[in-house]
């Protein structure tokens, strides 16, 4: 790629963009100044008024306001579906249908989609298939090998991973590339290099953090499970986790990122018990 202007990327941002494509086995990538940004420029790569669109239930909210909220003004309409569906996605095709959204661990409630199943559906069709793969980060789930068209990332997140840049990433195969370039440069999306060096020296560490997440945040969970106070713990690599099965099929490993649900309690126990932390502060995120 030549340096031609800012807007245009530098050789910052593109070696950035190579190193991710590169991780997750894609073709391409380009940066964008947020993880929401990611998901809204690619969901607008393909979309034409008129169309439709199915979104997993679970999906990390402001995706669902961007869909209900900016989609709609452009006559194009969506349906959320049950994370769980599988292959049976196929009975919710429309002609209409252009896109297939995941988000795999769901926000918050961390239901585990077979992806494959659905990607496979998608082709049949001719749909294009998006997922965002914050979660897995390119290491842990390779989203290209399972049948993905287009994988979408808060760096924010696990890639920057200190808390210090807001940042996304929009990886795409091969066939995807042009629809996400054009549209990626119409809307004016571009990163600064501070944020993509900054970046680009995390990622050097990745695999080490990922790894410690990854352990930590089992023996966290499985310390959860047998505490009194704790319901369920929804984390995929339990083994007691619905989607456990699938997740050892397809994942290469965990985030440190999961959820618990407590036995009912009074609000004024739980205040304490957050309130009381001593490892964890209170965050509105888990960049
Ligand atoms: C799954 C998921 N995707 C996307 C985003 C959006 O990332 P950003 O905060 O960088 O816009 C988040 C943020 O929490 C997220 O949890």
């Amino acid at each position: 790629r030549k340096v031609i202007y800012g807007l245009l990327g530098t050789p910052t941002t593109f070696d950035l963009e190579e190193v991710l494509a590169d991780l997750e086995g894609g073709h391409e990538a380009v940066l964008v100044p947020s993880g929401l940004a990611s998901i809204s420029v690619a969901l607008l790569s393909f979309l034409r008024p008129g169309d439709h669109l199915l979104v997993a239930d679970t999906v990390y909210p402001p995706t669902r306001s961007f869909c209900d909220q900016h989609l709609a003004r452009f006559d194009i309409t969506v349906d959320y579906y049950d994370p769980l569906v599988g292959g049976e996605i196929e009975s919710l095709i429309q002609p209409a249908t252009r896109v297939i959204f995941m988000e795999s661990p769901g926000s918050f409630t961390f239901e585990v989609q077979d992806i494959p199943a659905i990607t496979e559906v998608a082709r049949k069709h001719g749909i294009t298939t998006i997922l965002d793969n914050t979660w897995s980060t390119p290491l842990f789930f390779k989203s290209f090998s399972h049948g993905v068209d287009v994988s979408v990332h808060a760096a924010t997140k696990y890639l920057s991973g200190h808390s210090d840049v807001v940042m996304g990433a929009i990886i795409c195969a091969e066939h995807a590339w042009d629809n996400v370039r054009r549209t990626h440069r119409h809307l004016g999306q571009c990163v600064g290099p501070d944020d993509a060096y900054v970046t680009l020296r995390s990622i050097r560490n990745l695999s080490t953090r990922l790894n410690a997440h990854h352990r930590q945040g089992m023996a966290l969970g499985q310390w959860l499970s047998q505490r009194e106070e704790v319901a369920e713990v929804l984390h995929p690599g339990l083994s007691e986790h619905p989607g456990h099965a699938l997740w050892q099929r397809d994942y290469l490993g965990a985030c440190g990122l999961f959820s618990i649900v407590l036995h009912p309690k009074s609000r004024e126990a739980v205040l304490a018990m957050v309130n009381g932390m001593e490892l964890f502060r209170i965050g509105a995120s888990w960049g």
